[in-house]
């Protein structure tokens, strides 16, 4: 049984990876940053994702998982919203392969983020519909039912009076329109209510960077669903990638 895999999370300012203990959900000495490279092309960033696997010591049969800042059907990206469009109908998962001389599994950000919040975090031994939303430049989002995953939903797509949800209610907007916390949450509260309304979930969880600051908007929302801060904050991608690896890999 595996008790080591890898998570590499690539974001539109970083690639991050680390080598995660399974078992506990952290990591296994220090995480490798590297910046993501401009332009981010995928050759360009999967010579990165090199560069950290090399860096970490990441041996030849420890899984590794990577995620990206968009949906993955069968290894393919479908369309991409907030990184190079080059990515878009790359196989990244052959692109990934290639560059890293192994299999990898190939995976949603806010997939990875969502599961590792249910297996580690603040959605731990929680059962029914969980719906996790990332907040950060997109709103990314993860359904957990029963601890089993709904891959590649995209919450933060849906069209709320008339607008890409993300390019009103997420916290990258909040800070691009430099909106204070009440003009933020009345978007929030637009957005969840009606994510409430389609999806009549058990619980919300709302992880990037901005959940360290969860008391200067939840209370603001009014909402049926529970809602609560992520745990794992700026781990979450790379565990829940590395937790996907092992449980998915070749
Ligand atoms: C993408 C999602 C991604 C989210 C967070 C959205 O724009 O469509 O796939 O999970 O941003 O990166």
């Amino acid at each position: 049984m595996t008790t080591v895999a890898c998570g590499i999370d690539i974001g539109g300012s970083g690639v991050k990876g680390a080598l995660v203990d399974l078992e506990s959900g952290e990591y296994v000495g220090d995480q490798v940053r590297i910046p993501t490279p401009d332009p981010a092309t995928p050759d360009a960033v999967a010579a990165v994702c090199r560069t950290v696997i090399d860096r970490l010591g990441v041996g030849p049969d420890v899984p590794v998982g990577v995620t990206f800042p968009a949906p993955v059907f069968d290894g393919v990206i479908p369309y991409m919203a907030n990184l190079d469009q080059s990515w878009v109908n790359v196989d990244v998962r052959a692109l990934m392969a290639t560059h890293l001389g192994r299999p990898v599994v190939a995976l949603n950000d806010a997939d990875a983020a969502g599961i590792a919040e249910v297996a580690y975090g603040a959605a731990k031994g929680r059962d029914g519909v969980i719906v996790f939303t990332t907040q950060g430049t997109g709103i990314g989002s993860a359904i957990i039912v029963n601890g089993t995953l709904l891959t590649n939903t995209e919450l933060g797509h849906l069209e709320i009076d008339g607008h890409d949800a993300e390019k009103m209610a997420s916290s990258g907007q909040k800070t691009a329109q430099g909106l204070g916390w009440e003009e933020w949450a009345a978007r929030l509260q637009r957005y969840y209510s009606h994510v409430e309304f389609l999806l009549n979930p058990d619980l919300f969880v709302v992880g990037g960077g901005v959940s360290e600051n969860h008391d200067k908007f939840m209370p603001l929302l009014s909402l049926k669903t529970p809602m609560i801060p992520a745990k794992l904050l700026n781990t979450a991608g790379i565990v829940g990638a590395a937790y996907y690896a092992a449980k998915n890999h070749a």
